[in-house]
């Protein structure tokens, strides 16, 4: 199918997990795709795997000058972007007791004022172009309700979720929809991380975290990263046209509303 295509994503956070499932969706679909992403040697090996209908650009959304001339870069390879996913994000956690400013910092930097000022940069790009676009925020069923130990992620996310309701109310005028996906729990290296977390605030052996999430999903199983593609696709081809500032559950059942 090429339900996307003559169009070009950036994807942030694109070299590895879901960022990459999503490049990889969006080629098959037609789509031309720039792999954003603060690890510019894994952006670079992810897009020669993934084919010649992508391209690296290096990308720190935390960062306004990288996230300016990543959309320059865009821009001239490609003509303009109409597809943008704010992907990359940071996880941490800890008890309310320990959170540090650091983490709350860097958390917020990349999750929050990234979605934020990669959107607005992209944003000002579309309306230049004056050919609207799609912009698709990565929530998460975290910032649809507090979790003890992940407050700082949690946050972050609820963030995301309002943001998405904002610039989606704020940028349809100008022909661009704003909507977001909320992942449950999706297998690969960021839960890696999240497990071993777990294991050591929680005093649980490895693997063992991961295990009980997978159980408690209804669907079953933890998410694989391409049960996350249909929605990114759809919420970004023709047929999304009439969808606006929303926040879509993709989770196997975990979250309800
Ligand atoms: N994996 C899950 O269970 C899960 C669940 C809910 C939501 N999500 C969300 O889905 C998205 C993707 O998750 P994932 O599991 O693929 O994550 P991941 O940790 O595997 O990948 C994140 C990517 O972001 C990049 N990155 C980090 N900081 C950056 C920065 N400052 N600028 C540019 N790139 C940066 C990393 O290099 C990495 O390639 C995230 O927004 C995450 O919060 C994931």
């Amino acid at each position: 199918m090429t339900r996307l295509a003559g169009k070009t994503a950036l994807i942030t956070g694109a070299a590895r997990g879901i960022g990459r499932a999503f490049a990889e969706a969006y080629i098959r679909e037609g789509a031309g795709v720039a792999i954003g992403d603060i690890n510019l040697e894994a952006a670079e090996q992810c897009a020669a795997e993934i084919g010649a209908a992508a391209f690296a650009v290096p990308l720190d959304v935390t960062d306004q000058q990288s996230i300016d001339s990543a959309v320059r870069a865009v821009e001239g390879k490609a003509g303009g972007i109409d597809i943008l996913i704010n992907n990359a994000a940071l996880f941490d956690l800890a008890p309310i007791v320990d959170i540090t400013r650091d983490s709350y910092d860097r958390l917020f930097a990349v999750n929050v004022s990234g979605t934020i000022f990669t959107t607005q940069a992209v944003a000002r790009s579309m309306i230049a172009r004056g050919k609207g676009g799609r912009i698709i925020n990565m929530a998460s069923q975290a910032g649809r309700r507090g979790e003890a130990l992940v407050a700082i992620y949690c946050a972050t996310k609820a963030a995301v979720v309002s943001f998405t309701q904002s610039a989606g109310l704020d940028l349809i005028r100008h022909g661009i929809n704003v909507n977001a996906i909320a992942p449950g729990v999706v297998d690969g290296e960021h839960w890696d991380h999240v497990d071993s977390l777990f294991a050591q605030y929680e005093n649980r052996p490895l693997g063992e975290k991961k295990r009980l999430v997978g159980e408690a999903v209804p669907y079953g199983r933890m998410g694989r990263a391409e049960d996350l593609t249909g929605m990114a696709v759809f919420l970004a081809s023709a047929e999304a046209e009439y969808i606006v500032a929303q926040t879509y559950n993709v989770d196997g059942g975990n979250w309800m509303n």
